[in-house]
C-alpha cells in the first residue's frame, strides 16, 4: 500500500485545492476562522502549520501577521503554497511533521494542524508523541488547534468539512 508521500506524490496534489473548492475560497474561510477566535499575533508572533498542504492556514496566519513555519511531505503542494506566499514571511520544510522540533527556532506561539492531517498519522503512538512535542514546544499561553473529521459519523453528502471537530488547547504548563 502506498504511504501518505506516495499518495500525494502520484495522485492527489495537483487536484487537492481544485477538490477542496479553490484556494481562495479555503483562505477567506480560515481567515474568517482564526479572526472569529481571536487568533493573532501576541507573543513571539511565530506560528507552526503541521501538514501545511498548499497553505490554506498558512497564508491567512501570515496575513494575519505570524511568521509562520509550514512543514509538509509533498514537495508539490508546498510549491503551490509558495506560489501565494510572496511577500509574506512563510519558511517551507519538506519534511515529517513528527519531525517538526528540528525545525523551529524555540519555543512558539501557535500550532496548528488542520484539515484532517492528524489522522494522516499511522499510530495513536505518534499522534501522542506529536501533542507531547506540540505542549512542549509552545510558549507559555501559546496556543495548539487540531482540526480533523470525526470518523465515528457517516458522511452524509459530498460536504468534506461535515463532522469537522476542531479542538483549541492552550499551553499552561510553568514547568516544562
Ligand atoms: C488533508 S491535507 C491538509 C492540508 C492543509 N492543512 C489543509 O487544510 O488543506 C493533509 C496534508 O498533510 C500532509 N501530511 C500527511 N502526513 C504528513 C506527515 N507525517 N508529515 C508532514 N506532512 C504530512 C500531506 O502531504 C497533506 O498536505
Amino acid at each position: 500500500m502506498a504511504g501518505v508521500k506516495e499518495h500525494y506524490d502520484n495522485l492527489l496534489a495537483p487536484y487537492y485545492s481544485w477538490i477542496c473548492g479553490g484556494s481562495e475560497l479555503k483562505f477567506e474561510e480560515n481567515r474568517k476562522f482564526f479572526q472569529s477566535h481571536g487568533i493573532r499575533p501576541i507573543l513571539s508572533g511565530v506560528a507552526l502549520d503541521l501538514g501545511a498542504g498548499s497553505g490554506f492556514q498558512s497564508i491567512p496566519l501570515s496575513q494575519a501577521g505570524f511568521k509562520v513555519i509550514a512543514i509538509d511531505l509533498s514537495h508539490d503542494l508546498l510549491t503551490e503554497l509558495k506560489s501565494h506566499a510572496a511577500g509574506l514571511s512563510i519558511a517551507t520544510i519538506e519534511d515529517s511533521l513528527l519531525n517538526f522540533n528540528e525545525h523551529i527556532p524555540g519555543n512558539i506561539e501557535l500550532i496548528v494542524c488542520m484539515g484532517d492531517t492528524i489522522t494522516h498519522l499511522q499510530t495513536l503512538e505518534e499522534v501522542q508523541i506529536l501533542l507531547d512535542d506540540a505542549c512542549r514546544a509552545l510558549e507559555d499561553n501559546g496556543r495548539l488547534i487540531l482540526g480533523f473529521r470525526d470518523l465515528t459519523l457517516e458522511l452524509k453528502n459530498l460536504d468534506i468539512n461535515n463532522g469537522m471537530i476542531t479542538i483549541f488547547a492552550r499551553n499552561r504548563s510553568a514547568a516544562k
